[in-house]
C-alpha cells in the first residue's frame, strides 16, 4: 500500500491558495493517488458549526477563538485526516495548524508558542509532510479580496502584517518542512514549482 502523503496550504487571506489546492490535487489523482481535499475551518459537520461561529458571528474573545479553532482541528484530524492517511491516501488542506500560529499567536498575540502547544495536542502531534506558504502582502490580499470580509480578514492591515511575518519565520526555521511561494506569480509558475519540489522529494513520480 502506499504510505499516506500530507500536504498543507498556508497564507495570509486572498493569497490564492484554493486554486493552488485544485492544480496539485488533480496531478497527485493523475500519478494514481487517492486524494482528500478539505480546509480548515470546517470540513466536518462539527467543523462546520464551528466556522459560522468563529468567522461570522458576533464578538469573540481572542482566547475562544484560540480554542475554536482548536477544537476544529481536533475533529478534522480524528474525524477524516488521520482516517485517510492510515488508508494510505494523499492528504491536501487548506489551512492547518500554522493558521493558528500565525493569526492566534502573532496576530492576536496570545503567544505563538502557547498557541503551538495547543494546537499539537488537539491535533496529537500530526504534522504536515510539506506546508506551502503562498506569501502575499496584506495590501495584494486585501485588494483581491474585495468588499467581502470575514471576522479575520477584516482586521487591519498591521494584523495581517504580523501573520504574514510569522508565516515566514516557521518557513525560515524549517526549510526541510516548508516551502514559500509568491502569491503575485502566475498560477501555473507557482504550481509548477509546488509539482518540482514534490519530485525532488520522491513524493510524486
Ligand atoms: P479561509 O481558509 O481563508 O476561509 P475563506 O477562504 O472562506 O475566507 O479561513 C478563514 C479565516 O480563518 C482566515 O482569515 C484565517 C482564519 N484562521 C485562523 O485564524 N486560525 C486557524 O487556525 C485557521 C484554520 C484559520
Amino acid at each position: 500500500m502506499t504510505d499516506g502523503l500530507f500536504i498543507a496550504f498556508e497564507g495570509g487571506d486572498g493569497a490564492g491558495k484554493s486554486t493552488q489546492v485544485r492544480m496539485l490535487a488533480e496531478v497527485l489523482r493523475r500519478a494514481g493517488r487517492e486524494v482528500l481535499l478539505t480546509r480548515q475551518p470546517g470540513g466536518t459537520p462539527l467543523g462546520g458549526q464551528l466556522r459560522d461561529m468563529v468567522l461570522h458571528g458576533g464578538h469573540v474573545a481572542a482566547r475562544a477563538e484560540a480554542l475554536i479553532f482548536a477544537a476544529d482541528k481536533a475533529q478534522h484530524v480524528e474525524e477524516l485526516i488521520r482516517p485517510a492517511l492510515e488508508q494510505g491516501q494523499a492528504v491536501i488542506t487548506d489551512r492547518y495548524t500554522d493558521s493558528s500560529v500565525a493569526y492566534q499567536g502573532a496576530g492576536r498575540d496570545l503567544g505563538a508558542k502557547e498557541i503551538h502547544d495547543l494546537q499539537m495536542w488537539a491535533v496529537d502531534g500530526l504534522v504536515p509532510d510539506l506546508t506551502v506558504i503562498v506569501d502575499i502582502s496584506p495590501e495584494e490580499g486585501r485588494r483581491r479580496r474585495g468588499e467581502v470580509h470575514d471576522r479575520l480578514e477584516s482586521e487591519a492591515d498591521d494584523f495581517h502584517a504580523a501573520v504574514r511575518a510569522h508565516f515566514l519565520d516557521l518557513a525560515a526555521a524549517a526549510p526541510q518542512r516548508y516551502l514559500v511561494v509568491d502569491g503575485t506569480a502566475a498560477p501555473e509558475a507557482i504550481h509548477a514549482q509546488i509539482v518540482a519540489r514534490l519530485e525532488s522529494g520522491g513524493q510524486l513520480p
